[in-house]
């Protein structure tokens, strides 16, 4: 028997502590829960159904394509087209924004998503997770752009991640804070199981792909060179390293025991003409909502990512955040580059 709080519970009691509001957002929070419970059991289904490997296909960003990314894209997209709260998504996975389809009613928001991270996990039955963040349209008349998604991060109304884990969670921003729901599978809800979340501000765990080492600029190489010194080096204590492939669940064990996870600039990058590796605005920014609200810090090592005036729809960013001494630090380091 559960005396807990449920996500639905949650999101309508917070909904009668703001003025004016229609339950719209409510509403639709509970659809973008609904499209994570689907997925989650999908992928928690495995190759039972028959769902892991190649799609052979290659996404906008050039990348192959893995059947999850497909059918979890289109779970987002059939779980929150018919309600009317949305003019328009937009998603990792597909190349143009995509309007709610004549017939449909169209709402007030807007909808992005990155609906698997870390698709690569997958084969190996390793954590994944989905990533989504909610802005209002600014446009006026009936046909949503793609400029109407182009708003810097503050502007997110809400931001979230699912994590498809051991347990299956759901950790959630309104900007007032972060909460951390547990899938409770038996009876098909999430529990409030995290309450108000909250980074601690010092870490001696980071997490990056070191395989880039030799492409890093001197303030990320400087920084991990003082950690791998540990004790006998300038900073004069031992530190961790992680490194999972799938930032939702890097960005969870941040929230829950502290750390730095960094996706930098690099030469390479650089000399290919890239902007980084993570997406502005269905990686980053929501993920950035979610840390900065949790009290952690979150940069492209020079600028604030939640400040970033977005230029296009799957522009590249360099991420770096995670506890706010540390990821100061880091930002001092690029500050005196
Ligand atoms: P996605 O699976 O949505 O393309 O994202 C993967 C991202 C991110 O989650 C992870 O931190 C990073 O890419 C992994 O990059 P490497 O393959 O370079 O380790
Ligand atoms: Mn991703
Ligand atoms: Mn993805």
């Amino acid at each position: 028997m559960h005396n807990g709080t449920s996500l639905t519970q949650f999101i309508i009691e917070e909904q009668r502590h703001i003025e004016g509001a229609t339950g719209d957002f409510t509403s639709l929070l509970n659809d973008v829960v609904t499209a994570c419970k689907v997925i989650s059991n999908m992928v928690n289904q495995g190759d039972l159904i028959g769902v892991l490997g190649s799609a052979g296909s290659e996404n906008v960003q050039g990348e192959t394509q893995k059947k999850l990314d497909i059918l979890t894209n289109d779970v987002f997209i059939r779980s929150n087209e018919w309600a009317g709260h949305l003019a328009a998504m937009a998603s990792e996975e597909m190349e143009e924004i995509y309007p709610i389809p004549d017939g449909k009613p169209r709402g007030k928001y807007l909808l992005t998503f990155d609906p698997l991270d870390g698709s690569s996990n997958t084969d190996v039955n390793v954590s994944v997770g989905t990533i989504f963040s909610i802005l209002k349209t600014n446009e006026e008349g009936d046909t949503p752009s793609e400029k109407a998604f182009l708003q810097p991060g503050t502007e997110q109304v809400a931001a979230g991640y699912a994590l498809y884990g051991p347990s299956t969670m759901m950790v959630l921003t309104t900007g007032k804070g972060v909460n951390g729901f547990t899938l409770d599978q038996n009876i098909g809800e999430f529990m409030l199981t995290h309450p108000n979340m909250s980074i601690p501000e010092d870490t001696r765990e980071f997490a990056i792909n070191s395989s880039n080492q030799r492409h890093w600029e001197a303030p990320v190489q400087r920084y991990v060179d003082e950690a791998l010194a540990g004790k006998t080096g300038t900073r004069g204590e031992d530190f961790n390293m992680r490194w999972i492939a799938s930032m939702v669940a890097e960005v969870h064990r941040i929230l829950i025991r502290g750390g730095v996870f960094l996706y930098p600039m690099d030469e390479k990058m650089r000399a290919n003409e890239a902007t980084g590796k993570l997406r502005l605005l269905y990686e980053a920014n929501p993920m950035s909502m979610i840390i900065e609200q949790a009290g952690g810090v979150s940069s492209t090592g020079r600028e604030r990512i939640m400040e970033l005036q977005p230029e296009r729809l799957h522009q590249r960013v360099p991420v770096i955040l995670g506890s706010k001494n540390e990821v100061e630090r880091i930002i001092g380091y690029h500050n005196e580059d």
